[in-house]
């Protein structure tokens, strides 16, 4: 049984008004606005393609997950890393300011709405992490989340403040236990109740390439289901330039999946994921 059915909603062009542009650690930054047509709508798991600048430079929009929605006052966030020039020019947006916003897009995550959940994320794949966590109803909840350190693990008060269960690691060791986040998975998978044995598991991840893959791998040997959140790079973002496609897993011919459309998410045994990608 789901709690949400997949999305049918037309994405529309809102011009959105920056209500909160702060940083949140070194390089990372949350933005908030008020778009209020894509609030209503947004799933967890789904994007917003952004103009980051009023001019031409850069020309093509960045794609985001939406990490929160608030439909009630026409709020969305999104939370992001500074890795490049559209990155950059968007960490010098203020409040105040109008950014078309071309969302939601994607399909987002298939809620289970019974059993347990178990949400991986893995660095600026916290966002729709976060949403889903705090967007799933009837369910035992957990949420594992890696970061290089201490202060690159998003979205830590929120999850305390909503009491959802969340382990911490950190690569540096600066924050929960030292190492990557598929070492806690398999441990928490390890050590589940009889009860929680009983229910169906699913697993619901975003992070990195290589953690996709370990993380769908640790699924198939546990024998538990799990839908992955493929951030691939992206050029339209709605099914045009076919510059998202990722290789499906089809015996013999070779077929292609769109990320921007048929994802981001897919079942984790849909797409091949490439380890060292
Ligand atoms: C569906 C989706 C959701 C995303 N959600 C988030 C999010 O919530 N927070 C966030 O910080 N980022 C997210 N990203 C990644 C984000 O879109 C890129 O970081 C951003 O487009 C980079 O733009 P830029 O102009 O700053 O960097 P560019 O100048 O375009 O590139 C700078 C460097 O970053 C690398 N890079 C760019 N895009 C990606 C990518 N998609 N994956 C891996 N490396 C990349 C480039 O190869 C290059 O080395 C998401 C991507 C997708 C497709
Ligand atoms: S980004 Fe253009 S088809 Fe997906």
């Amino acid at each position: 049984m789901l709690n949400s059915p997949l999305p049918a909603t037309v994405p529309v062009d809102e011009a959105a008004r920056v209500t909160e542009q702060a940083a949140v650690a070194p390089g990372f930054f949350r933005l908030r606005f008020h778009a209020p047509h894509i609030a209503r709508h947004a799933v967890p798991g789904q994007f917003v393609q952004v103009r980051v600048t009023d001019d031409l430079e850069p020309f093509l929009r960045r794609p985001f997950s939406i990490g929160d929605a608030d439909p009630s006052r026409g709020l969305i966030e999104i939370v992001y890393h500074v890795v490049g020039k559209g990155s950059r020019r968007l960490s010098e947006r203020k409040a105040g300011e109008t950014i078309p916003l071309l969302g939601p897009l994607g399909n987002g995550f298939r809620l289970p709405g019974c059993g347990t959940v178990v949400l991986v994320g893995g660095g600026v794949g916290m966002p729709p992490v976060y949403f889903a966590a705090k967007s799933i109803r009837g369910c035992h909840v957990c949420v594992i989340q890696g970061a290089r350190c201490a202060e690159r693990l998003l979205y830590r008060e929120e999850l305390s403040s909503l009491g959802i269960p969340h382990r911490e690691t950190t690569e540096d060791g600066s924050a929960g236990s030292q190492g990557l986040v598929t070492a806690a998975l398999i441990e928490t998978l390890s050590d589940f109740t009889p009860d929680e044995r009983k229910g169906p598991v699913e697993i619901l991840a975003c992070g990195p390439p290589p953690m996709l893959a370990a993380v769908a791998e640790i699924a198939r040997a546990h024998g538990v289901r799990c839908q992955v959140s493929v951030e691939e790079r992206m050029a339209c973002g709605f099914g045009i330039c076919m510059g998202c496609a990722v290789q499906k897993r089809t015996a013999g011919s070779k077929e292609y999946a769109l990320v921007c459309v048929d994802g981001p998410v897919f079942d984790a045994t849909e797409i091949a994921l490439a380890p060292s990608s």
